[in-house]
């Protein structure tokens, strides 16, 4: 595991040069995409170096962690609109070549890792981390050969987004996520982590013991994980 902490600002710079290597060697990888505050810079980044004409997505593919079940894409909180906005509509993505999670047709859950699976599996997975651990939506308990599927929400992840709806009443109860399995399945993985209320977690999970009750710290695991943090974030490890 590599860790690498940096400002915010430059976290996302390096962050994005991964991808622009990525790019240039594998033109047609798979990326895993990840929504919520912390790829915000990253996702600005990587549309400022399609603009520069230093990367281009015109032949990548995209699989999304999660989704709310209940919203469809028009939804300005379902997760396919964030990644339309804030990352598809700004750089040479073919729209037909992103998936996310569908949040209406549940039980067709399963199917998406077939999918990914068809699609040569994940190259580069992003994610984000939770105050209690979760990646993707996976919160703690979530056993290690889960693939993606249905997860009722603790109403500790939901109180922390309801920051994004207009009450607590409006955040969905359920969503759609790719297992802990299906992330491990990623050939390299992304963890990035910014303020101080992931400290905690941050230490828990990259030093603490192996352990379903924190989703992340299987990352222990994986072969290729690089941890991108901020002072404050790394601030108790
Ligand atoms: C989002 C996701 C979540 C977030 C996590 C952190 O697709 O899967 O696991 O990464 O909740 O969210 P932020 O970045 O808003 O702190």
């Amino acid at each position: 595991m590599k860790i690498i902490i940096d400002s915010e600002e430059n976290l996302a710079k390096k962050a994005a040069q991964r991808y622009v290597k990525l790019l240039r060697t594998r033109p047609d990888a798979i990326l895993g995409g990840a929504t919520g505050s912390t790829p915000l810079g990253l996702y600005a980044e990587l549309a400022r170096l399609y603009r520069a004409g230093e990367i281009s997505f015109a032949r990548a593919r995209s699989f999304n962690l999660d989704e709310y079940v209940g919203l469809d894409g028009s939804h300005d909180q379902s997760y396919r609109y964030f990644m339309n906005h804030n990352l598809f509509e700004h750089i040479d993505i073919d729209i037909a070549n992103t998936r996310v999670p569908d949040g209406i047709n549940t039980d067709i859950a399963a199917a998406y890792d077939k999918e990914i699976e068809a699609a040569g599996g994940i190259d580069l997975q992003l994610l984000g981390i939770g105050v209690d651990g979760h990646i993707g939506f996976n919160e703690p308990g979530t056993p290690g050969d889960s693939l993606t599927h249905v997860v009722e929400l603790t109403e500790n992840t939901r109180e922390v987004n309801s920051r994004f709806f207009s009450s607590l009443d409006e955040v969905p109860t359920h969503a759609v996520t790719m297992g802990i399995k299906t992330v491990m399945n990623a050939r390299s993985i992304i963890l990035m982590a910014i303020g101080k209320s992931k400290a905690e977690i941050i230490a828990k999970a990259l030093k603490g013991p192996v352990t379903t009750e924190v989703p992340a710290s299987i990352l222990q695991l994986h072969p290729f994980v690089e941890v991108y943090l901020d002072p404050e974030a790394a601030a108790l490890l």
